[in-house]
């Protein structure tokens, strides 16, 4: 069994797979999005503080599973320094007091393998990937060849959503709260502009689109407070163009590329207008494979964490503790 400890963001977890299997043999995650709501985003150092007090109750529970235990794998990158270091420094004391390998893993890699947990791994698949922190197409080959072959050159899909429900004064993580009001509004009451609609070039922007709300909220706020229908409103026009500029882009990579299997990947995958859209453009596209997470598993978690370690475990990628690298780095993959 492998022990896979997720610590990159503000969700704290750690897992039990087995390797023989890919069973998902104990599961358990503590999330601060109560905490971070009042700033509207997630705070570093709060993050880490918290993890060092959710991280040792989890493992606690972990205990009985220790004598069988062959290897420990922890998320080492990206995400924020402060917080990766608590899941690292857990990991490096386990490894050493237990004597066991320790494995790194990289944690968009992990979200990849969010769709084969508990499953054998089905490749290649080319991966939309739409996260808090990461908007990216790739092209995965293998467990080592995964080239990103577009991505965000600013704000993220899913951090989008978060700045419009901060905007709205809705709280945080913005993503499913702004789905639910979008349900309730009229999407073709405001135009807001689809980014990078000429550009020929695969990539995403959001922090065009998120301004134009913040603009339009102005606008709307000159006449008097808003009324819960206009946020309903502006949730349903920024929705609907945020997941248009995603289905645009992927159109263009689906002229040039024809994948026969296609998957959507990270907490923002949980969507249920992008899910329907990407449905649409596969079917007009003749790719007939759409893998997608249990909804469960679309946000962070340590089960995609343990699920891929399992792969770099049986081809022997092993890290020496002082090798583990939390430092950011420009090639994220
Ligand atoms: O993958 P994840 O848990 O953390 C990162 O690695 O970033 O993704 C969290 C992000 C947040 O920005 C959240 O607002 C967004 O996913 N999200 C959504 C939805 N559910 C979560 N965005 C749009 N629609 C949703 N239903
Ligand atoms: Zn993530």
């Amino acid at each position: 069994m492998i022990l896979s400890i997720e610590s990159s963001c503000d969700d704290s977890a750690i897992a039990i797979t087995k390797i023989d299997t890919n069973e998902l043999l104990f599961h358990k995650k503590i999330s601060q999005e109560v905490e971070h709501s009042v700033y509207g985003g997630v705070v570093p150092e709060l993050a880490a503080r918290l993890h060092i007090e959710a991280l040792p109750k989890i493992l606690e529970e972990c205990k009985p599973y220790f004598k069988d235990l062959k290897a420990i794998a922890v998320t080492s990158a990206p995400g924020l320094s402060v917080t990766l270091m608590e899941g690292v420094t857990m990991a490096k004391a386990l490894s050493l007091s237990l004597d066991l390998p320790l494995i790194s893993v990289n944690h968009l890699k992990g979200h990849i393998y969010s769709l084969f947990i508990e499953k054998e791994s089905k490749l290649p698949v080319t991966t939309l990937l739409v996260s808090g922190g990461h908007t990216q197409i790739i092209e995965v080959q293998s467990l080592t060849d995964m080239k990103i072959v577009g991505s965000t050159s600013d704000d993220s899909f899913g951090e989008s959503f978060d700045k419009v429900a901060k905007m709205l004064g809705l709280g945080y993580p913005g993503g499913p709260v702004v789905q639910e009001y979008s349900q309730k509004g009229d999407k073709n009451r405001f135009e807001l502009p689809i980014p990078l609609r000429q550009s020929p070039n695969i990539e995403f922007s959001y922090s065009g689109l998120k301004n134009a709300v913040r603009v339009l909220i102005i606008k709307l706020e000159k006449d008097g407070e808003l009324t819960q229908q206009d946020k309903y409103d502006i949730c349903a026009c920024f929705q609907k163009t945020a997941v248009a500029h995603i289905i645009m882009k992927l159109k263009k990579y689906f002229k040039q590329v024809q994948p026969t299997r296609f998957a959507i990947v990270g907490g923002a995958s949980a969507n249920l207008h992008l899910r329907k859209e990407i449905d649409i453009l596969l079917k007009a596209f003749r790719c007939d494979e759409l893998l997608l997470a249990e909804l469960k598993y679309c946000s962070d978690n340590a089960a995609m964490i343990g699920r891929i370690a399992v792969e770099q475990y049986k081809q022997n990628d092993f890290v020496h503790i002082n090798e583990i690298d939390i430092t950011p780095k420009v090639k994220v993959l």
